[in-house]
C-alpha cells in the first residue's frame, strides 16, 4: 500500500503537521508513506481551459500541479491536512484540486463524470483558531473539512474519518486524546 500524506499547511511545525505525524505513527509499518509538503511546490492557478478533459492531464507547463497530481492518482490512500483559511481549504490545495480535475474525476463519453479513486481510503485533518463550538456553528473548520470532503467524495474516496483541532490561537497545544485518535485512524488504513 502506498499512502500519500499531503500537508497543505505553509507551517512545517504547525498544528496540521503534528496531527498528520500522529496519524502516520499508527500506519502499518509495511506501508510505504510519501509525505508531501504542498507549499514546497509552485502550482500555477488553473486557467479553466478545460483541455484536461480530452487530454486527461493539465496542459499547463509542468509544475507541482502535475507532479503531485500523479502521485495522488497512483497512491492507494490519501491523508490530507489543511489549515482552515477563510472557512475553507488552503489556497494551494484548492489550486492542486483545480489543476487535477480529471486525475480524480473522469468523464464518460456521454459526458457523465465518474469517480476515479473509487474505494480508496482517505482521512481529512483541519485546524482553526475559532474555538469550539464556533468552529462548527460558523462553518470555520467545518467549512474547510466539508469542502475537502466534497471533492474526495466526488472522486470516490472512502472517508475513514476527520480530525479537527479548533481554538489553536488560545489553546495551541494538541490534546493527547486527539493524537491518540489520530493514531487509531492511521491504523485503519
Ligand atoms: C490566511 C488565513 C486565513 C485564516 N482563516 C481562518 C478562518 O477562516 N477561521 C479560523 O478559525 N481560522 C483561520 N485562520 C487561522 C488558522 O486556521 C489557524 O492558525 C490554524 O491553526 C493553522 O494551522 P497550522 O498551524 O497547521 O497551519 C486563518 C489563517 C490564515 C493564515
Amino acid at each position: 500500500m502506498n499512502i500519500v500524506v499531503l500537508n497543505s499547511s505553509p507551517r512545517k511545525d504547525g498544528t496540521i503537521t503534528h496531527i498528520l505525524k500522529g496519524i502516520t505513527s499508527g500506519i502499518a509499518k509495511e506501508y510505504n508513506i510519501e509525505w508531501i509538503n504542498l507549499y514546497d511546490y509552485s502550482i500555477k492557478p488553473c486557467t479553466a481551459c478545460m483541455k484536461c478533459r480530452p487530454d486527461d492531464e493539465c496542459i499547463l507547463p509542468e509544475d507541482g500541479g502535475q507532479i503531485i497530481g500523479r502521485k495522488i492518482r497512483d497512491a492507494d490512500g490519501l491523508i490530507i491536512g489543511t489549515p482552515t483559511h477563510w472557512g475553507n481549504m488552503s489556497a494551494l490545495l484548492k489550486s492542486l484540486f483545480d489543476r487535477n480535475m480529471t486525475a480524480f474525476i473522469g468523464e464518460k463519453t456521454n459526458g457523465m463524470p465518474f469517480p476515479r479513486q473509487k474505494g480508496k481510503p482517505a482521512i481529512i485533518v483541519t485546524a482553526c483558531t475559532a474555538p469550539w463550538p464556533f468552529n462548527f456553528i460558523t462553518t470555520q473548520s467545518r467549512g474547510a473539512a466539508s469542502a475537502v470532503h466534497r471533492i474526495l467524495h466526488s472522486d470516490g474516496y472512502k472517508l475513514l474519518g476527520k480530525i479537527i483541532k479548533p481554538g489553536t490561537n488560545k489553546k495551541p497545544q494538541i490534546p493527547q486524546s486527539l493524537l491518540n485518535k489520530a493514531k487509531v485512524l492511521g491504523g485503519k488504513l
